[in-house]
């Protein structure tokens, strides 16, 4: 057992989704998150900016907050650096939980994913999907696996999206018009199903469900890790004992903390009671 916190960060309040599933899967689990509103959007940043604003964010959480484990609650941050290959505590990212997600719930096996233009462009979708594909055909051939092994993937980056969101604009008309564009490739793919690859994009699943067709599932990352986090905490002995009581939920921002709270508890829920400043150095 080990009751230190849970560490996890995104650009902003997309990480929030993630946040919320594993506060409703790991009740007894403290939480620290931080949100980088000060430097968002990553998705459009130079993989290297984007890289060492992880690591920064990372190696806060662990030295100020004594997290036992990172989650990379931001696809953006877990395509441009593999933070477990560098850092001294376990990391999960959401990248592979949502290939397993999308590989699971598709029946056709014309899949998309939609991310930010710095995850699509740097491939870590197009490879996951594929070592998932690949992991269910072993499966199936000794035994194990019941989905369709056979994937047809079609990706597409939807800037803009994610400035929606942080400016609390979920719905609308301008929305729909940007979203009927940017999903024009997935929708001529006539996909079954499509990843939400930005941990932002299911505060935005109104609209983009919308414009997909009600026939199209939407799937996101979140619920999906928080059962890979489980998993880890629980093989790795480092869950917090339940008889220890409920969880603290700490939330920091770099940018406007008052921001961040009112818009956080709004997307969150009531554990967002007060946003902390962080300050990182550098630009
Ligand atoms: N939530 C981040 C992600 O999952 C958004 C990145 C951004 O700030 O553009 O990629």
């Amino acid at each position: 057992m080990d009751g230190r916190p849970i560490g996890m960060f995104d650009s902003g309040f997309g990480g929030l989704t993630v946040a919320r599933a594993v506060i409703d899967l790991l009740p007894a689990e403290h939480l620290v998150y931080v949100g980088d509103t000060g430097r968002y959007p990553y998705g459009s940043k130079p993989q290297h900016d984007v890289a060492a604003y992880a690591r920064q964010i990372a190696h806060h959480l662990i030295d100020t907050h004594d997290v036992k484990v990172i989650v990379v609650a931001c696809n953006t941050a877990a395509s441009a650096v593999d933070l477990a290959a560098e850092l001294p505590i376990p990391v999960l990212g959401v990248i592979e939980p949502g290939a397993r997600a999308l590989v699971q719930a598709t029946r056709s096996g014309q899949v998309g994913v939609i991310g930010t233009v710095g995850t699509i462009g740097s491939g870590s979708y197009q490879r996951a999907v594929a070592d998932e594909v690949e992991r269910v055909a072993g499966d199936r051939a000794t035994g194990g696996g019941s989905a369709d092994p056979d994937i047809d993937l079609v990706c597409a980056a939807c800037p803009g999206f994610v400035e929606f969101v942080e400016r609390g604009v979920v719905t609308g008309d301008e929305i729909t018009v940007l979203a009927e564009r940017l999903l024009a490739p997935v929708r001529e793919a006539k996909v079954d199903t499509l990843l939400l690859g930005c941990t932002h994009y299911p505060y935005l699943a109104r609209v983009i469900g919308d414009v997909m067709g009600s026939d199209v599932v939407l799937v996101s990352s979140a619920d999906e890790t928080a059962f890979a986090l489980r998993s880890l905490l629980t093989d790795a002995g480092i869950a917090r004992d339940p008889a220890d009581g409920t969880g603290t939920h700490t939330f920091c921002s770099s940018g406007d903390v008052d921001w961040f709270r009112a818009l956080g508890r709004r997307l969150l829920g009531p554990e967002l009671v007060e946003a902390r400043p962080v300050t990182f150095e550098g630009p």
